[in-house]
């Protein structure tokens, strides 16, 4: 009892103390991860030799669920070994070495040490990991997926004998005890529990999008004190309702009042997943590394089982969801937009001249793109987005999509930062946004010029 409210009063002081950084923990900015204007280059997660234990290559399957090798891997070194600096508000916070060597890495782990670092954010000396880690989400990793994973870090991946540099936060963010209260406040221990009304597919890809895929982190948006607002669909209707991260938005995963993913048909959906590309879409920043290392080895029957989960959350019985994105599409080229711009009746209209002179060429003036080479804007969740964020950054710094075995071609947008200004890409963003049946709402020269400001070190870390 009493422990508990001591517990409750060092959860609230830790908590002030984290407040005054407001900010987020986990939304770590990749400092030197790939950045979606240069080409993404692949982590090479492929271990040493493939083994006959199907343990070991169900934890093999698991660890790519989870991601592990996107946070744990420096570009260009060995898989896992660790090294990548995650900026946070509150300092650079480096990934470690997550491979069986004894003294580097975590080759001393027992499997109640590993599954505890997992669940619990502990390693093995007992200090508290900083949430960059993901472990709230891994909370729900099943004993036996647990121990494949263990299985897998111990006898699938290389040793690397090099430890990383050490995290270094300023005070007090150095007092990993801080961990403690947010924990207490953020972390909700025990691992998925199936709901009996639902079908075993709809728990199938519940556990793995709550769980090791954790794509909460990213698509769920977060409290001052950088914990998310809802780990799972029974916490509300923020669960996966969109949020900005790493300088893009990543939109809503659920059904809402503008178009969303949720209204792509399943195969749409595992299509994406598997190829970062649909027939009318395409992956860009953070979700690249997303598809290239995790989604895109899972399988049709897991990617599935995602999909039908994700089409499920937000739905609204017996009211009919939003127009599809695919009927958007097949509407386009009668939409009075689609024939102004064919004849040039559009004088005047700078958002449709800008339009015209740089973007018609790839997207075409019915705004329905080309076949799995240049996303349709009729109709895409991305152009419909409350937040404008990855839109204007598309347009300023260009995007890659990403390279997978399915889809191996990784397209390019250019970048139109150098030649438009903050005006020319506001009116041609308002102009996508109410175009071909879009309804996102305009978009502010004043917004742009805050994306295009944010963009600033990465434009001079880009120059040769
Ligand atoms: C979003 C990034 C991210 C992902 C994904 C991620 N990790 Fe981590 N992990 C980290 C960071 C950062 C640390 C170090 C945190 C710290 O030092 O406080 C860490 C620490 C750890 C540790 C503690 C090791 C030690 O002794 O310091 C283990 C074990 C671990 N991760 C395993 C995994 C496994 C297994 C997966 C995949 C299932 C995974 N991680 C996925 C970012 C990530
Ligand atoms: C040379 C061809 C080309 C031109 C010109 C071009 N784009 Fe793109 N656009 C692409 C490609 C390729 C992608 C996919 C990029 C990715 O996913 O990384 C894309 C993606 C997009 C997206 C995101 C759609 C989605 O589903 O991911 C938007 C919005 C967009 N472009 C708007 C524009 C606007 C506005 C212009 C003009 C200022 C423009 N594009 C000019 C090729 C082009
Ligand atoms: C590291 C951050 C991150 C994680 C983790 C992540 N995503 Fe994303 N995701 C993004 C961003 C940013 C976008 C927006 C860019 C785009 O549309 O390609 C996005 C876009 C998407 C889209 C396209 C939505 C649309 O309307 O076009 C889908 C589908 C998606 N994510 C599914 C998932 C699933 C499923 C998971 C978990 C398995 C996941 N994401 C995990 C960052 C992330």
């Amino acid at each position: 009892m009493s422990a508990r409210r001591a517990s409750r009063v060092y959860g609230g002081a830790a908590a002030a103390v984290v407040l005054l950084c407001a900010g987020a923990w986990a939304v770590a900015q990749k400092a030197d991860a790939p950045s979606a204007a240069s080409a993404p280059a692949a982590v090479n997660a492929t271990p040493p030799a493939a083994s006959t234990d199907p343990v070991l290559e169900h934890g093999r399957y698991l660890a790519r669920a989870g991601d592990c090798v996107s946070c744990h891997t420096a570009p260009g070194k060995p898989a896992f070994g660790g090294g990548l600096p995650m900026k946070t508000p509150f300092g650079t916070i480096v990934s470690t070495n997550i491979t069986p060597d004894p003294e580097a890495g975590i080759g001393g782990y027992t499997e109640a040490e590993f599954a505890r670092a997992l669940r619990e954010g502990i390693a093995k000396d007992g200090h508290h990991l900083y949430p960059a880690m993901p472990y709230p989400s891994f909370a729900r990793v099943n004993d036996e997926d647990m121990h494949a994973l263990f299985i897998f870090f111990r006898n699938g991946v290389q040793p690397v004998a090099q430890k990383p540099p050490a995290t270094d936060l300023p005070w007090p963010f150095s007092m990993r005890g801080l961990m403690v209260g947010w924990n207490w406040l953020y972390l909700d221990k025990g691992v998925y529990q199936g709901e009996t009304a639902r079908s075993a597919e709809w728990n199938r890809g519940a556990y793995l999008v709550q769980g090791l895929g954790h794509c909460g982190d990213c698509h769920t948006p977060r409290s001052m004190l950088g914990g998310v607002k809802a780990a799972s669909d029974r916490k509300g209707e923020v669960f996966l309702s969109g949020a900005v991260i790493d300088g893009w938005y990543a939109q809503p995963l659920r059904h809402t009042d503008r178009p969303t993913m949720a209204q792509w048909s399943s195969e749409d959906i595992v299509q994406y997943l598997q190829t970062g590309r649909t027939g009318h879409t395409a992956a860009f920043g953070a979700m690249v590394d997303v598809v290239q290392n995790s989604t895109q080895h899972l399988s049709t029957q897991d990617l599935q089982a995602v999909a039908s989960y994700l089409q499920s959350l937000g739905a609204k019985a017996g009211e009919p969801a939003g127009p599809s994105q695919a009927s958007l599409v097949a509407a386009a080229p009668q939409h009075p937009t689609a024939l102004a711009l064919r004849n040039g009746t559009v004088e005047g209209n700078s958002g449709a001249m800008v339009y015209l002179n740089n973007c018609n060429a790839c997207h075409r003036s019915d705004g329905t793109g080309a076949n799995k080479t240049f996303p349709a804007l009729a109709g895409n969740s991305v152009v419909n987005a409350k937040d404008p964020t990855s839109l204007i950054r598309l347009v300023l710094a260009g995007a890659t999509m990403p390279s997978t075995a399915k889809a191996p071609s990784p397209i390019t947008m250019p970048d139109f930062g150098w030649r438009l200004t903050d005006a020319d890409v506001a009116s041609v963003l308002s102009f996508a946004r109410s175009s071909w049946g879009n309804q996102g709402g305009a978009v502010t020269a004043a917004e742009v010029a805050k994306v295009r400001d944010s963009l600033k070190p990465v434009a001079t870390a880009k120059a040769p």
